[in-house]
């Protein structure tokens, strides 16, 4: 168990990638806290985290308002006597191009990507600085974080930077002992998700299978990452294996980015 004793918070656990790595990091011995907007997706996946033998408690907080992320890390310190892992994973994803996004969506898109881990990393940063043991802080960004995507400007400036900020946090933090990474997914097959949201005894969330096709097509390894894969990378990140690392992206992304842009590995 590469995370024993660890508390950790993951901001934002739908079914999808947050809960994925919440049930990475319990299954490797960490304490969950499971923070998102919608009191389900907090519940429940904490409620999951202990039908599988984890501990965790679920917190419904919206990362964008400064008093409610202070009383949630609050509320986890309170709980468990401190926290060593924040997951900054709460996103709004998708949008319109520069030329019709509406000021409102534009606003609360960078609020909630880029202003929500800004918001926490603060509050848990000050926290584990008191607590003077050594914390992982663990943002997620997106290859749209790294390309420009047309029709998804604010998904794309919010991405990229995060990772810019993921590396000024880190140099503010390292003098405490407190790693700053960034881990980047891309276009993520949606079965695990499908199977985790059944399990947590809703509705099988239909496939979106065409676009999801596509994108195999286009990945050098010829298959999409899981959730689970972004969990691996996160334990490793958040544990001791990686005490020498700050400040660096992760990218789990089947090879999309690193592959020279022309060329379709999978064209039939
Ligand atoms: N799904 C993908 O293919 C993909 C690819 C690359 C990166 N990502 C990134 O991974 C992360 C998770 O994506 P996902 O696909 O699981 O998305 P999702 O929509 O399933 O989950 C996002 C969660 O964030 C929560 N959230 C939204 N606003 C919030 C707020 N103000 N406060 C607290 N919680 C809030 C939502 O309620 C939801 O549960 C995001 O940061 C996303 O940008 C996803």
């Amino acid at each position: 168990m590469k995370l024993a004793g660890k508390v950790a918070i993951v901001t934002g656990t739908s079914p999808n990638i947050g809960a994925g790595i919440a049930q990475g990091l319990a299954d490797e011995g960490a304490t969950v806290v499971c923070v998102d907007l919608v009191p389900e997706n907090a519940q429940e996946c904490a409620a999951w985290i202990k039908s599988r033998g984890g501990e965790a408690l679920g917190i419904a907080c919206d990362v964008t308002d400064e008093a409610q992320v202070a009383a949630m890390v609050t509320r986890a310190r309170e709980t468990y006597r401190g926290v060593d892992i924040l997951v900054n994973n709460a996103g709004i994803l998708g949008g319109l191009s520069v030329l019709e996004m509406p000021l409102d969506r534009w606003t609360r898109q960078i609020a909630v990507n880029l202003t929500g881990a800004f918001l926490c990393t603060k509050h848990v940063g000050r926290l584990m600085v008191e607590q003077g043991r050594p914390g992982s802080i663990i943002v997620i960004v997106s290859t749209a974080g790294h390309q420009g995507q047309a029709g998804n400007i604010g998904y794309c400036t919010s991405k990229s930077g995060l990772l810019n900020f993921t590396r000024a946090a880190a140099m503010d933090l390292a003098k405490h002992r407190i790693r700053v990474n960034s881990l980047t997914p891309t276009a993520t097959d949606s079965e695990e998700a499908a199977e985790r949201a059944v399990a947590w005894g809703r509705q099988r969330p239909e496939r979106r299978g065409g676009a999801m096709l596509d994108f195999r097509k286009m990945v050098p390894t010829g298959q999409l990452p899981s959730p689970r894969h972004y969990a691996r990378a996160a334990v490793f990140l958040a544990s001791d294996d990686a005490e020498m690392i700050t400040g660096f992206d992760l990218r789990v992304d089947a090879g999309a980015i690193a592959k020279y842009w022309p060329w379709v590995p999978h064209a039939d």
